[in-house]
């Protein structure tokens, strides 16, 4: 029995993060404005060195795999990348995070391989606001992907709205009268700092805890988290179809939960999302019989997980954005 992904802070780690590319379609504003700009030719993780670095997790006692990117469905291989993770003996949950291009076209074939849910990218539900913040006008076309994922028979879809001060704020109401009809998750992330959007943290930026407040005033109340879960604080509401979720990195004690772990497309083992390097995990990817030593490699790593991401004191975040190690 190998042994169990425990950090110095007694965190146990149920949860990975696996990128298949870095490579995205949309030009989200706090992102990636301008596009995707490859320095060079990207050598991402194969099908054979994804399956061995999530068998590795999954038999060290990680539960839940979520593919992201980039935009994972940028992969020509995504199905057959599905059904290969979907086959791990231990795996509970297999999720994928999207902006939701590929998603009329393909749910049915995710879902046929064995993705259990999917979380979605919409930053606003005014067409003209959403091609503002994306640089793509296809809300349209995203919503009928949600549909399309319905009739496929994804239930329990999450949405992901960034909060922008002075681009979708305004909006609160419309999205909550949206999430009293529909049966989605909708998650408001609070704006994180990366390295390359200083001026557009400072002007965007919006802290969620007057939105908690307000949620708590009128009648939600705050559903118990599992042990796999992500980083949402999740409320219910008698009155309302859906649920609202927050993620509020920078509030008080965010990362004391912390249990997920992330791999980046090019094989780097990263412990937070905002800090380290990245531990290369790439040179015993490429044979079934590095199991142990990549079991041992990933566990010794995790003696060095820090507390928390020190946003607050001075840590600007990532270099580039979120897409580069997965969100
Ligand atoms: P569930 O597992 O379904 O709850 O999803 P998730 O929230 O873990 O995943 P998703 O890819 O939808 O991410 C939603 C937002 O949460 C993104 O903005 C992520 O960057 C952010 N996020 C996820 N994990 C962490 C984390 O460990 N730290 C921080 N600061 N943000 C995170
Ligand atoms: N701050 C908060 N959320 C971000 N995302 C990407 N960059 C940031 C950022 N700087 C979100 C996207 C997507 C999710 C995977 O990550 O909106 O929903
Ligand atoms: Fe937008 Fe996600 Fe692509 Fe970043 S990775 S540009 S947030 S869709």
């Amino acid at each position: 029995q190998p042994p169990a992904l425990v950090d110095g802070f007694a965190r146990r780690f149920y949860y990975l993060r696996l990128s298949l590319t870095d490579v995205c379609n949309f030009r989200c504003s706090y992102c990636l404005p301008s596009g995707y700009r490859p320095d060079g030719r990207r050598d991402f993780l194969c099908r054979d060195e994804l399956r061995r670095v999530a068998g590795a997790f999954v038999a060290a006692g990680t539960t839940k795999i979520r593919l992201t990117g980039g935009e994972p469905s940028m992969r020509r291989d995504l199905t057959a990348i599905i059904a290969d993770l979907k086959a791990l003996d231990g795996l509970q949950t297999l999720v994928l995070t999207t902006n939701g291009y590929r998603l009329q076209q393909k749910a049915r074939e995710w879902r046929a391989a064995g993705l259990d849910a999917l979380n979605l990218s919409i930053d606003s539900l005014d067409p003209r606001q959403f091609a503002l913040i994306t640089g793509q006008d296809r809300l349209k076309e995203i919503m009928a992907g949600l549909e399309a994922a319905w009739d496929a028979g994804f239930s329990q879809i999450k949405i992901n709205t960034v909060l922008l001060k002075g681009l979708n704020a305004h909006e609160l109401g419309l999205f909550l009268r949206w999430v009293q009809q529909t049966p989605v998750q909708l998650r408001f992330i609070e704006l994180m700092q990366t390295g390359a959007q200083d001026d557009y943290f400072a002007r965007h930026h919006l802290r969620g805890e007057g939105l908690r407040q307000q949620l708590l005033a009128s009648g939600w109340q705050l559903k118990p988290r599992q042990a796999d879960a992500g980083p949402a604080q999740v409320y219910l509401h008698p009155d309302y179809l859906g649920e609202v979720g927050l993620i509020l990195p920078y509030a008080d004690g965010f990362c004391q939960s912390c249990n997920r772990l992330r791999v980046s497309a090019l094989g780097q083992l990263h412990l937070c999302l905002f800090g380290d390097g990245g531990i290369d995990l790439r040179d015993l990817l490429q044979s079934d019989a590095d199991q142990t030593a990549l079991q041992q490699r990933i566990q010794a790593a995790l003696q060095h997980k820090v507390l928390g991401h020190r946003l607050h004191s001075g840590n600007a975040g990532v270099r580039q954005h979120l897409a580069s190690i997965g969100g």
